[in-house]
């Protein structure tokens, strides 16, 4: 096991707790990275001003950099510091906390879910990007389109892309780009959230695209990873399958307990002390959010999947300036489409899952048996 193969082992997190036995910040001289296991260096790491989300060398992978999805990625607030990141971040963000959960679950159900594992894998990896295109004024047939270029643009976000996605992650930027051009000059959209992120937008053109295409890059896996783990937590604690189950904290609890986003990286930028170590620009940290989750320091019983669980403190959605700014619409998005799944009473002991290759995602993909009704 390494830090890396933990996102997508079966258990990694007796792993996490040795790690954290050995120190909140040591450093992996196999991997060359320093590892933040313990929730006070996770936090730390977050909050520190000299540790940003990419290095200055190459604040573009080299491997996209002469496409349309590097020019993309470049513009995110996600992979910036500074204004670039702020700027749009004030536009977006205030918009995104409003959206109405009764609007989302609407949204969910007004989607065809079946009970097979082709239903499942669509409710996972088709449903949420919808509903975002959906909230952004695009019409139900724009966002099932636009759903599949989403799944090919993220491919220029994973190190593990081979040559031909990243070719067909830039074609998918360009559309995604085309339909958000087309959107932007339609005098008939409704939806007060692009109204709102337009209204506030300081920054040009491009860039309000580029974080408008990151919406749905955000919104793909990680969402995909929260539904289907929380599939993962029923199929091995049938007990939780009962109707009085409360979704909304079933979701709550399984987003701390089995993250989708495992880990995140920072980069540090300056020489800095950070939990007495001393680390120098270049360095690069791998902050395990997920392990964080499991420190006793931050929830009692961690390892215990408790439903009601009182004063719940989680890193899944990450801390500090880039924290994710759609913790509640990916909340709403994951209880919608459980509740509706879980209408169609699945068989869902019948179902297998392997977690999708990554370096930071845990996001199963169920196979095999068809789910047969109850
Ligand atoms: C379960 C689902 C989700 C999880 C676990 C998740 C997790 C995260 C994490 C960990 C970060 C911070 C990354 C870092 O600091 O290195 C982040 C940032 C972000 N997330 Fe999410 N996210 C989810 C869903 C969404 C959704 C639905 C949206 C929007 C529609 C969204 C929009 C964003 C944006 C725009 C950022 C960048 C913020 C910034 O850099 O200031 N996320 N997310």
């Amino acid at each position: 096991m390494d830090p890396i193969l933990a996102a997508t082992h079966a258990d990694p997190y007796p792993y996490y707790a040795r790690l954290r036995a050995e120190g909140g910040l040591v450093f992996h001289q196999g991997l060359k990275l320093w590892l933040a296991s313990s929730a006070h260096a996770v936090a730390a790491v977050l909050a520190h001003p000299e540790c940003h989300v990419r290095p200055a060398a190459e604040p573009v992978p080299k491997a996209i950099a002469d496409g349309m999805a590097g020019k993309v990625f470049g513009q995110l607030m996600r992979m910036n510091e500074g204004e670039r990141q702020r700027c749009p971040r004030s536009a977006i963000e205030p918009g995104l906390a409003l959206i109405d959960a009764d609007e989302v679950k609407a949204l969910v159900g007004a989607r065809l879910i079946t009970p097979d594992a082709d239903g499942l894998y669509n409710a996972m990896f088709r449903g949420p990007v919808c509903v975002v295109a959906a909230l952004l004024g695009f019409s139900p047939a724009q966002g099932r389109a636009i759903s599949e270029l989403t799944a090919d643009f993220v491919a220029c976000l994973s190190p593990l892309s081979d040559p031909a996605q990243l070719k067909i992650s830039h074609a998918a930027a360009e559309q995604l780009r085309g339909y958000f051009v087309e959107l932007l000059d339609d005098p008939d959209n409704r939806s007060t959230l692009l109204a709102g992120i337009r209204q506030r937008f300081a920054a040009d053109f491009d860039t309000l695209i580029a974080n408008l295409i990151g919406l749905f890059s955000q919104t793909y896996e990680a969402t995909a990873g929260l539904i289907g783990n929380a599939f993962v937590a029923l199929i091995r604690n049938p007990s939780l399958l009962r109707d009085s189950t409360p979704v909304e904290d079933l979701i709550a609890e399984v987003q701390r307990f089995d993250p989708s986003v495992q880990n995140t990286r920072r980069f540090v930028a300056a020489p800095c002390e950070i939990e007495g170590e001393h680390l120098n620009p270049g360095d690069v940290i791998l902050v395990l959010l997920a392990s964080a989750n499991r420190d006793p320091q931050l929830n009692d019983s961690p390892d215990a999947f408790i439903l009601d669980r009182p004063h719940r403190q989680s890193f899944t959605f990450g801390a500090g300036r880039h924290q994710c700014p759609g913790q509640m619409l990916s909340l709403g998005i994951a209880s919608a489409t459980l509740k509706e799944v879980l209408a169609h009473r699945p068989a869902l002991d019948r179902l297998n899952w392997k977690y999708r290759p990554s370096l930071n995602g845990r996001i199963p993909v169920f196979s095999d048996q068809l789910l047969k009704s109850l």
